[in-house]
C-alpha cells in the first residue's frame, strides 16, 4: 500500500489543534525540521542501521554527524563524532564498532547553537558521559538552563543547547535513583519526561544511557517516527531514515514518550501508558530513497520529471472545467491572487502568475516570502504558498501577514504549511532528496498552471474551446519533457565540460522565458558555485552588459517575442560573448522539444536542458551534486 506522500494529491484541511497546548497550530511557533535523527535497538548491527539511515537523512543537514553506541549490560556508551559529512564519520568508525553494537542513536546536524565542529556534534553527553542525547530543534530557554546547571556544578562542555538536556536527564536519573522508586527503561523514561518539562522550544529527542538496554524517544513540535521490523525497533526524523525491511511506521504525537527495547512501550505527555499510535499506511518512500543505479539523487530526480508532470496532469487535468478544482479544494473563488514563495518555488510562482494574468486577466501579485510586508490591504484575495518542503520558515512567516483563505502547493502534505492551509494541492512527486529542486519545480509549474486555468475557467474568462486547447497543451508536456531529456543530456554534458572553468555567466530571456532563465541560473549557482547574472534580455543594456567580455558564456532561453530577443543576443555577441541558445529552433545549442506555439506557462522544456548544464559543470568540477555547500533542503530559519 503506498504511503500518503505519494498518494495524496488534494486535501482539504481545517485548522488543526495542538494536542499538548490545546490551541490552534496557527498560533504556536512552527516546527523545525533540520537535522536528522536515527535510533536503533535490535538484533542487527546498530552502526549499519544508523549510518544507512543517516545517509538518507543527510539532505536535512550535513554540518557534522555522530553516533552513540550502547553495548548494554551496564558497559560504557561509546561516542563517535565527526565534523563534516557522514563520510568523515564512516572513516572514524572501527570494525569493532561496526559489528558489535545492537543499540545506538545517530544524528546529522544543521547547527543552530554553536559552530559545526566535532566538539559541538551530536550525540551530546552529561557530566558522567553515561547519558547520550541527539536532538532536532531549538531550546528557547537555553541561556537560563545553562546558567542554572553550571551554578549547580555541571560542566557544560559545548555551546549547543542539546547538551543541557543531557545534564537535566543526569540530574533526574540521580534523583530518581536516590528515591529508588523505579528502575529499568521506566526510569530513563521518567528522567526524560522530567527533563522535557524544563524545556521551552522544540525537540525531537533520542536518548540512551549506560545501564539501560534501550533507547527512549520523544518529541514536541519537531517530527519523530518509530518503526518496527522483525529484527528491530527504530526511530527516525522521517520515513527515509528507516531500513528497507521496516514493517510499520508510527508517528509520535507531541509529548509522547516511547521506550524502544525488545518491545516499544508508549506513554503520553502525562506519563500514562497508552496504546501505540495508529500505523501510517506503509513504508513506500523508503524504497523511493534508494538510488536505483543512478549516480546521485539529483540526476535520478531530474529523470523523474516527465512522470512527475504526468502524475499532476492525470490528477488535476479533469478538474479544470468551471473551476471544479477550487470546489474540490474547498476554496472560494476570489477576485485576486497573491503568490508567496522562495527560491525555485518563487520562479514556479512567477510562471503561475503569468498564466493567471495572461489567460484569466486575474490581478496577481508574486511576493518573495522573505521580503513580505503586509503593506497592501487587498481583500477578496486567495493567498497561495508554493513550497516543496512546506517547512520553509520565510513562507510560514509570510502567511501570517495575510488573511485567509490560504492554499498550499507543496510536495509534503504532512508539513506545517499544509496543516495550516485551508486547502492543499499536493504535488505527489515522492521524496526529493537532492538539495537542488528539480522534479518539484516542474511539478509546481504544471500544478500552478492547472490551478490558473481552473481559476480562469471559474471566472468565465476562457471559452470551452480555449479550455480544451489548454488541456491538450498541458497533456503534451510529459512527452516533450521526456524527449527533451533524451535529446539534450549528452549535448549539455559536452558543453558543460567545455565551459566548466568559466567563472562568470549570464542567463537571459524575455517574457515567459525569464523565470526559467532565473531557475537555470540558480541551479548553476547552487550546484557549481559559479557567479551567474540572470537578467531580462532587455535590461542588459542598462548595466549587466558591462560584465560581458570575450568568451563570457551567455545562456539564452528562447522565448517570445523572438525577434526582440534576437536583437539582445546580437548585442552581446558583438562584444565577444559565447552564446548558448536553449530552445526548439534547429540551430539551438541546447536543443529542446518545444511546443509549436508557446504555451502560457512558457518554455518549460528549457529547464531540463539548464539542469543538465548545471549538473555537467558540477560533475566536471568534482562538487557534491546532492549536497551543495552551505545549503540545506528545508530552510527552516528566517
Ligand atoms: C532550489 O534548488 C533551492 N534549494 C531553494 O531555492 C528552494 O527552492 C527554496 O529554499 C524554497 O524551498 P521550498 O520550496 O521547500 O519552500
Ligand atoms: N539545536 C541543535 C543544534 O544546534 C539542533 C539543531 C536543529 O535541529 O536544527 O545542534
Amino acid at each position: 500500500m503506498p504511503f500518503p506522500f505519494d498518494r495524496i494529491i488534494i486535501e482539504v484541511r481545517t485548522a488543526a489543534v495542538d494536542p499538548v497546548l490545546s490551541q490552534p497550530i496557527d498560533s504556536i511557533t512552527r516546527e523545525w525540521i533540520m537535522c536528522g535523527i536515527v535510533a536503533y535497538c535490535g538484533h542487527g548491527s546498530a552502526v549499519s542501521a544508523l549510518t544507512d539511515g543517516l545517509a538518507r537523512l543527510e539532505y536535512r543537514g550535513y554540518d557534522s554527524t555522530g553516533v552513540a553506541l550502547n553495548p548494554g549490560n551496564g558497559r560504557e556508551v561509546k561516542f563517535v563524532r565527526a565534523a563534516g559529512r557522514l563520510s568523515q564519520l564512516l572513516v572514524a568508525l572501527t570494525l569493532d564498532e561496526e559489528c558489535n553494537f545492537r543499540i545506538g542513536i545517530g544524528h546529522t546536524r544543521w547547527a543552530t547553537h554553536g559552530a559545526p565542529s566535532t566538539t559541538n556534534a551530536h550525540p551530546h553527553r552529561d557530566c558522567t558521559g553515561k547519558v547520550a542525547v541527539v536532538h532536532n530543534g531549538t531550546i528557547d530557554n537555553a541561556v537560563m538552563l545553562r546558567t542554572e546547571l553550571m551554578a549547580d556544578g555541571h560542566i557544560v562542555a559545548t555551546e549547543v543547547d542539546t547538551e543541557l538536556i543531557a545534564h537535566l536527564i543526569e540530574d533526574n536519573l540521580s534523583e530518581a535513583r536516590a528515591h529508588e522508586v523505579i528502575e529499568g527503561p521506566d526510569l530513563l523514561v521518567a528522567a526524560v519526561a522530567a527533563a522535557t518539562r524544563r524545556l521551552q522550544g522544540s525537540w525531537a529527542l533520542a536518548v540512551t544511557a549506560q545501564g539501560f538496554d534501550c533507547v527512549v524517544v520523544t518529541r514536541y513540535r519537531s517530527p519523530l517516527l518509530v518503526g518496527e521490523s522483525e529484527k528491530a525497533h527504530t526511530a527516525a526524523s522521517d520515513v527515509l531514515g528507516f531500513e528497507l525491511d521496516v514493517e510499520t511506521i508510527r508517528e509520535l504525537n507531541d509529548g509522547d514518550i516511547v521506550s524502544l527495547s525488545s518491545r516499544a512501550v508508549w506513554v503520553d505527555a502525562h506519563g500514562r501508558q497508552i496504546p501505540a499510535r495508529a500505523p501510517l499506511l506503509g513504508p513506500g518512500p523508503v524504497a523511493a530513497a534508494t538510488l536505483d543505479g543512478a549516480p546521485d539523487f539529483t540526476s535520478k530526480e531530474m529523470a523523474e520529471q516527465p512522470s512527475a508532470a504526468r502524475h499532476v496532469i492525470d490528477t488535476l487535468g479533469g478538474r479544470l472545467e468551471h473551476g471544479r478544482l477550487l470546489d474540490d479544494l474547498g476554496l472560494p473563488l476570489c477576485c485576486r491572487v497573491r503568490l508567496v514563495a522562495c527560491g525555485s518555488s518563487f520562479y514556479a510562482a512567477q510562471i503561475t502568475a503569468r498564466v493567471l494574468t495572461r489567460i484569466g486577466g486575474i490581478p496577481t501579485r508574486v511576493v518573495i516570502a522573505s521580503e513580505c510586508t503586509a503593506d497592501v490591504n487587498e481583500t477578496d484575495t486567495l493567498t497561495v504558498a508554493f513550497s516543496q518542503s512546506g517547512e520553509t520558515a520565510d513562507v510560514l512567516s509570510a502567511m501570517d501577514a495575510w488573511p485567509r483563505p490560504w492554499l498550499a502547493v507543496t510536495n509534503n502534505p504532512q508539513s506545517t504549511l499544509a496543516r495550516r492551509a485551508d486547502g492543499v494541492l499536493g504535488l505527489g512527486c515522492g521524496p526529493e532528496l537532492g538539495v537542488a529542486a528539480t522534479k518539484s519545480f516542474t511539478a509546481q509549474v504544471v500544478a500552478g498552471s492547472a490551478l490558473a486555468i481552473a481559476m480562469s475557467a471559474a471566472h468565465d474568462r476562457i471559452s470551452g474551446a480555449e479550455l480544451a486547447r489548454l488541456q491538450a497543451q498541458l497533456a503534451a508536456v510529459p512527452d516533450r519533457l521526456a524527449a527533451t531529456d533524451e535529446q539534450v543530456a549528452p549535448i549539455a554534458a559536452e558543453l558543460a565540460a567545455e565551459l566548466a572553468h568559466q567563472p562568470g555567466w549570464i542567463f537571459m530571456s524575455r517574457g515567459a522565458g525569464m523565470p526559467y532563465a532565473s531557475e537555470g541560473a540558480l541551479k548553476l549557482k547552487e550546484l557549481a558555485y559559479r557567479w551567474v547574472e540572470a537578467t531580462p534580455a532587455g535590461e542588459l543594456k542598462h548595466g549587466p552588459i558591462a560584465l560581458v567580455q570575450d568568451q563570457t558564456p551567455v545562456v539564452v532561453v528562447q522565448a517570445q517575442p523572438a525577434a526582440r530577443l534576437a536583437v539582445n543576443v546580437a548585442e552581446v555577441a558583438a562584444r565577444g560573448a559565447r552564446i548558448i541558445t536553449v530552445g526548439g529552433g534547429e540551430d539551438a545549442n541546447l536543443p529542446v522539444v518545444a511546443a509549436d506555439e508557446e504555451p502560457p506557462w512558457g518554455p518549460l522544456e528549457a529547464v531540463i536542458a539548464l539542469q543538465h548544464l548545471a549538473l555537467g559543470v558540477t560533475r566536471h568540477l568534482g562538487h557534491d551534486v546532492d549536497r551543495p555547500r552551505n545549503l540545506a533542503k528545508s530552510v527552516t530559519v528566517e
